[in-house]
């Protein structure tokens, strides 16, 4: 079943051992891919990509050649968008950026801008291949501004990624234990799924080590954020030489995690109404088969069903192990956007005009039309804090 669904045993919904170069005629988007923190800095982004040939999609092989170039592409465009910061936007994508990224996008069954899928599930690369999947060890394909802490953000992403592998695994034991029926398997696999998702918790939790609030908060964020739901990009953006109609897509947000989806239809979590819009619309900027494989869950899954109609006393005390610790979860990623997002925003509007303000990375203005909002448009604290009650709301007590 994993294998439908482009799913891997040991990696989950990442992409395993992605490519990192592109065939050689696909030179000249890699020499600015590779260079970006430094373009963007120097205000030179935009103009190189002006230059830029508008290359054809007809060399790129298979899938992981076009995963490679949604990865560069997107990266080339978030740093074009947001070079010049919220105020200094473009309405247009120049036609050599745009069509590729449109072509590619297409091929892909993804939106044209930065997603999830990217952002974290296919930037990735061992230092020493033989070494073990530790943040020492690895690295990024591709940068923004934000260095280090940029670097952290994307890597812990993934280890949290990288912990939710044998829960994917869970979920589709738990699927299968259920058509035999065998409570014995069902038990098991929800016990496998809670030890994961704790996991996952603990991986999160290295996002201090690695990130610097202040940074995250000054500098990554804009370069993550879409144009829609946006007030710095109200009207969207034109893709020059695909239409002359603005178009809207959202930027990049943990709720196109495959895998967050995935637990929670498979529990039979139900949240709002309004968080389930926006979850459900958040699937259309996942790969087509990890969308689908949320979708298969969502109509085999009769765990709960079956819980509550067996009485089964193990098997509901496992169920609710695994609510909990999604709690945990999305109480923890609660706790990260206050650092990282509320207090962040409070610092920084505090150290506006103090001396030694000036100096360094930090008079930049962070972007305002962020202050509440996650860079993928949601009003995120009553976003993440509905998410997480609707959540504790699937407990199941006797
Ligand atoms: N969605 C995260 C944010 O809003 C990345 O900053």
């Amino acid at each position: 079943t994993l294998r439908r669904f482009h799913l891997s045993e040991d990696y989950g919904f990442l992409l395993p051992d992605p490519l990192t170069a592109l065939p050689a005629p696909y030179g000249p988007w890699m020499e600015i891919a590779n260079n970006l923190p430094h373009l963007i800095e120097s205000h030179q982004l935009r103009s190189q990509v002006y230059k830029m040939p508008q290359l054809s999609c007809q060399h790129l092989k298979g899938h992981r050649d076009l995963q490679l170039a949604h990865l560069a592409l997107s990266f080339i465009t978030m740093g074009f968008v947001w070079q010049e910061g919220e105020k200094g936007t473009v309405k247009l994508l120049p036609q050599n950026l745009a069509v590729p990224f449109w072509e590619i996008s297409q091929m892909l069954g993804l939106p044209p801008i930065l997603v999830h899928a990217d952002f974290v599930l296919a930037n990735w690369k061992k230092k020493n291949l033989t070494g073990p999947l530790k943040i020492e060890n690895l690295d990024t394909i591709f940068s923004l501004p934000g260095g280090d802490s940029l670097r952290g953000f994307i890597l812990v992403t993934f280890l949290v990624e990288k912990a939710a592998a044998p829960g994917v695994k869970a979920v589709v034991q738990a699927v299968n234990a259920i058509l035999q029926p065998d409570k014995e398997a069902l038990h098991e696999a929800l016990q496998e799924l809670a030890k994961a998702i704790k996991e996952m918790t603990d991986a999160l939790k290295q996002m201090h080590d690695h990130v610097d609030p202040a940074i995250f908060y000054a500098v990554i964020r804009i370069f993550l954020s879409g144009w829609k739901d946006n007030p710095a990009m109200p009207g969207g953006l034109i893709y020059e030489g695909i239409s002359d109609e603005p178009m809207s897509y959202s930027g990049g947000s943990a709720a196109q995690s495959t895998a967050l989806q995935a637990f929670d239809e498979l529990l039979a979590i139900h949240h709002s109404k309004e968080s389930t819009a926006f979850l459900h619309r958040m699937r259309y900027y996942m790969p087509p088969h990890h969308r689908a494989f949320i979708e298969e869950i969502q109509s085999a899954s009769s765990v709960k069903q079956h819980i509550l109609s067996s009485r089964n006393e193990k098997l509901r005390v496992a169920y609710n192990q695994c609510v909990s610790a999604l709690v945990d979860l999305r109480t923890y990623h609660i706790a990260i956007v206050a650092k990282y997002i509320t207090i962040a925003a409070a610092n920084a509007k505090a150290r506006k005009g103090k001396p030694g303000y000036q100096a360094g990375i930090l008079q930049i203005n962070p972007p305002s039309s962020l202050e509440e909002k996650g860079t993928g448009g949601s009003d995120i604290l009553s976003f993440l804090k509905s998410v997480r009650d609707t959540t504790r709301d699937a407990i199941i007590h006797v």
